[in-house]
């Protein structure tokens, strides 16, 4: 199926809470569906190397080495990477750096980088992918000079082929990359951040999902030198801690990278029990295939899915704050099959 495209433009704005997020959605006693973070997470050898990191924080950050390891992961010159306060820090430095005369948006995404464009002025326009959310990078305006999409994108999961990405970069134009979920497959397919060919690209990377480092705030963005330095330039001083860049040092280590590719390997398996169950409930959808750490389930006819589960202890992330869907959509995490088995058990009731 082709996406159907729409350019949604300023008037809209308002029928979306851009700044809503999962974790308002969990509370006590509640199974947490809701939020994208790895369980048991972060493992103790991270843990033990953060606390150890706390005998040096009399000090200012120093990002070198954090820099240099983030360099050789990724096979690009250090001058290339720029440490952040998580994916969100880089939303807003992107926003402070650039000066775009037409910013779009491929929704539904998340809705941070948005919130950040506007937050600083600039007006944004929506490209609203439909149908089975595949890309066609040919409905995005041309002459847009920045554009944001994710991949894999929250929330509808969809990994976009990087080929297919690398068509939306041209000169004169800024391409940003949110591969905040990247590592939710062995191997990262599809990522674009060894890509020093395509003109303009930012790829943003984050290490709270995988690690379960939501609280530290860390993450990158790999640009081209001259991006880079424009990052830097916006962003206050210091703004990533001595702790989080040593959690990027310890998370770009080969043995790191083999323990991200084995909980990917165990998240496919699980997000194909929940598929698979899923897929048996009446009155249930999956529009696209999943291919990160959360599903994109909708309830035709039915907007209180989501109040029922809650009623029942469970907690999934509405839909309809995100541009291009509604409330007949609820993001559902992956966990461990008893725990799917258990939602799955919930739905078929409600439905
Ligand atoms: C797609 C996506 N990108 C970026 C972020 C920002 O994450 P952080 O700022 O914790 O790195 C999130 C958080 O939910 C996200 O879902």
């Amino acid at each position: 199926m082709t996406a159907r495209v729409t350019i949604s433009g300023d008037q809209d704005t308002d029928r979306y809470d851009l700044h809503h997020h999962g974790d308002a959605e969990v509370g006590p006693g509640l199974v947490d569906l809701a939020v994208n973070v790895r369980t048991g997470t972060p493992p103790r050898w991270l843990r033990d190397r953060l606390v150890a990191s706390l005998d040096d924080v009399a000090a200012y950050p120093d990002p070198g080495r954090a820099i240099a390891a983030l360099a050789e992961r990724h096979d690009r010159p250090g001058d290339e990477v720029v440490p952040t306060a998580g994916g969100a820090e880089a939303f807003v430095l992107l926003a402070r750096a650039l000066r775009p005369r037409h910013a779009v948006v491929v929704h539904p995404q998340f809705t941070e980088p948005e919130a950040a464009l506007r937050a600083a002025g600039h007006a944004v326009d929506r490209v609203v992918l439909d149908g089975d959310f595949r890309l066609d990078p040919d409905a995005v305006p041309a002459d847009a000079d920045l554009v944001v999409v994710g991949n894999p994108t929250n929330p509808t999961s969809v990994r976009h082929p990087a080929d297919v990405l690398a068509r939306l970069a041209r000169p004169g134009r800024t391409l940003v990359v949110d591969e905040a979920f990247i590592d939710t497959a062995p191997g990262e397919p599809d990522s674009l951040g060894g890509r020093r060919d395509l003109p303009g690209l930012v790829v943003l990377r984050s290490l709270t999902k995988t690690w379960g480092l939501a609280g530290l705030r860390v993450g990158y963005a790999l640009a081209p030198a001259g991006l880079a330095e424009g990052l830097r330039a916006a962003a206050p001083p210091w703004s990533v801690s001595t702790p989080a860049l040593v959690a990027l040092e310890a998370c770009s280590s080969p043995a790191a990278r083999a323990e991200a590719d084995e909980a990917a390997r165990a998240l496919t398996a699980d997000r194909a029990h929940l598929v698979t169950a899923l897929s048996a409930v009446d009155g249930l959808e999956l529009r696209a295939t999943p291919a990160a750490s959360f599903v994109l389930a909708r309830t035709p006819g039915r907007t209180d899915v989501r109040k029922r589960l809650r009623e029942r202890g469970i907690a999934v992330r509405r839909g309809d704050t995100f541009p291009g869907l509604d409330a007949e959509h609820v993001r559902i995490a992956v966990r461990a099959p008893e725990v799917s088995d258990g939602l799955v058990a919930a739905l078929s009731e409600i439905l």
